[in-house]
This record gives structure tokens, sequence and C-alpha cells, in this order.
């Protein structure tokens, strides 16, 4: 044994002369410092475990991409991309917010590449609110963390583009954790908190269609382009999915929703509450600079004054205790 131990230092030693007495951050860890329990998500080109860190004896959620697979399937930038957020989200946390996953650390072995994230033990927010129907308090409750999420990402210049339930994660006490960053756009130079208020909104172009068919904007079918507004039109899809259990532009084929989109072809039952369905039509404006909370900066001050959010502190959602069981 001592023989053994004597040699592991020696190797040791040997590699942090050879890095000139750093320890890159990425080798610091490895796949055997965790116990992978079980596939707790799966995209198209990844897979997410729960972990335990065998030395903390804590939870972690690894999402595990295979190289070739992601090399094979031009998926490289989208998880650059998801890196680069998750490290900008998680570093410039000047005033921190606790609604998004956070990336403790990444590491890569010959064959795939790993990103240690929080485990969000309640899993996503789509099977609540999947063919139910939230109670006014608890949309109202979920929407606020929503936007506030959204306030945050989108001073540090950040659009998502991809806000979906199945992105609104949920952790142990039911607050929300917003994940899956490999769609999102980072503005350079260009924040809510810029000072050019002669900007009638940010727009940039993108490539190609990202997101998803059922909250995808007009503006980014349409025009390819996008903005911080293309966030809030999602928001105003979560919204009603909350109050009617799914979401207002549903079809057989992408193509439909999209027509539906592009119509606004969308029905409220008469049960729906008045201040949502104001708020909803408010946030589903096609016009993106036209939409509610596109001309504010730096916090959506239009949007937390709706008479929809009538009585919530939007400084102590944290504190509070969500209206939503496990
Ligand atoms: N599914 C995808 N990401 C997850 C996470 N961070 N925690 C739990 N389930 C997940």
């Amino acid at each position: 044994e001592q023989i053994k131990h004597h040699h592991q230092q020696q190797q040791q030693q040997q590699q942090q002369q050879q890095n000139h007495g750093k320890v890159p951050q990425d080798l610091k860890y490895s796949a055997l410092d965790y116990v992978f329990w079980k596939v707790v998500g799966e995209g198209s080109f990844s897979t997410v475990f729960l972990a335990t860190d065998i030395r903390l004896d804590r939870e972690f959620a690894i999402k595990v991409c295979e190289k070739k697979h992601i090399v094979k399937e031009r998926k490289v930038e989208y998880v650059k991309r998801e890196k680069e957020v998750l490290s900008i989200i998680n570093s410039r946390m000047c005033t921190t917010c606790p609604f998004f996953v956070k990336l403790y650390h990444t590491f890569h072995d010959k064959y795939r590449l790993y990103f240690v994230l929080s485990y969000a033990s309640n899993g996503d927010l789509l099977p609540y609110i999947n063919g139910k129907k939230f109670n006014e308090k608890c949309v109202q409750f979920y929407a606020a963390e929503i936007l506030r999420a959204l306030e945050h990402m989108h001073r540090l210049g950040i659009i998502h583009r991809d806000l979906k339930p199945e992105n609104i994660l949920l952790n142990e006490n039911m607050h929300i954790l917003l994940t899956d960053f490999g769609s999102a756009k980072i503005l350079e130079n260009q924040t809510l908190e810029s000072e050019d208020k002669s900007l009638p909104n940010h727009r940039s172009r993108s490539g190609s269609f990202v997101g998803t068919a059922q909250y995808v904007s007009p503006e980014l079918l349409n025009e390819q382009s996008v903005s911080f507004a293309s966030d809030l039109w999602a928001l105003g899809c979560i919204i009603y999915q909350m109050v009617e259990g799914h979401p207002p532009f549903c079809g057989r084929s992408e193509a439909e929703i999209f027509q539906k989109i592009r119509k606004l072809e969308l029905n409220f039952k008469d049960t729906f509450e008045p201040k949502t369905k104001d708020i909803v039509l408010k946030l589903l404006v096609p016009d993106a600079s036209s939409r509610l909370g596109a001309l504010d900066r730096g916090q959506y001050d239009s949007v937390r004054s709706h008479s929809f959010f009538l009585g919530v502190d939007f400084e102590c959602l944290y504190q509070k205790t969500p209206p939503l069981q496990p």
C-alpha cells in the first residue's frame, strides 16, 4: 500500500510540474468521482443522470454528451453555447438569481463530455401542467418566477430562445430552475441595461429556426430575427398552458402550428380569467416591439405592474412556499 501511495504521489507531482503547478479545471474531476444512479433526462444528443459525488456525498445532475455523436450531428456549437451561457449566468451573479440550474464544473474523457449541474429533484414543469389546470395563485406564482429568471438573463444579454415547460425544472422546494441553454443567443454589448434607449428593440439576425414549434414567436418564424421579446412570447404561451392544460397553438404538424401562430389563431374558454386573458394577449402580440415589456429596460416593470400580478412581491418569491406540491 505504501509503495502504491508513494508511486501515486510521484505521478501527481510530475503531472503538476508539467502543468506549471496548476491543475486545469477539466482535470480536477472525472467520472470515477461519481456514482451514476439513473437517467433523469434525455435529449437528442445528451443524457442527464442523477449522480452522487462520492467525496461530498451530494447529489448532482450530470449531463453527458458523446463526443462522436456531437460532431456527427453538428452540435458542437450548441454544446459550447450551453457551457458559455451557464458560465455567464453563474459567474456574473452580482445580484444572485436562484432560478437557474447551476453549472458546478465540466470535465471530459476520451469519449464523452460531462456537465455537472444542480439536480432538480422534482423534474420539469410539464407533467404538472399537462392536462391539468393550475389555480390562479399557482399560475401567478410560476409566471412571476419565470419573469424574474427572464429579467436576469436578459440583463446579461442572453435570449433563451427555447423557453418551454420541459426546460423549467423544479427543485426540492418546487422553485423553478431554468435549464437548457443550447439554443440561447448571447448579444454582445447589447443588454437590457444598455444606455441606448433609442433602440426600439434589440434584434439580431440569426440563422435558422431554433426552439420548439408550440412556443416559437412570429418573428422567429417570419424574419429569422430574434429579440428579448421572443422569450416574452414564450412566457405568454406558458401562462396560457398553465391555465388550460395545453399550449395556445396546437396542431398535428409543425406546419399547422406555425400557421396558427402566424394568424394568431387561439381560443379562450369563457372560464378564462379576464386579467389572465389580457396579459396573455398582450404577450402574444405578433409585433415583437409592441409586446408587453418589449420597451422595458433592466426590469420588466410593465409586465410586473399588470393587474394579473396584483399582490405579488417579486423580490420575495424565493422566500415563499410555492403553491404547488411535488
Ligand atoms: N433533467 C434534465 N436536467 C435535469 C436536472 N438538472 N435535474 C433533474 N432532471 C433533469
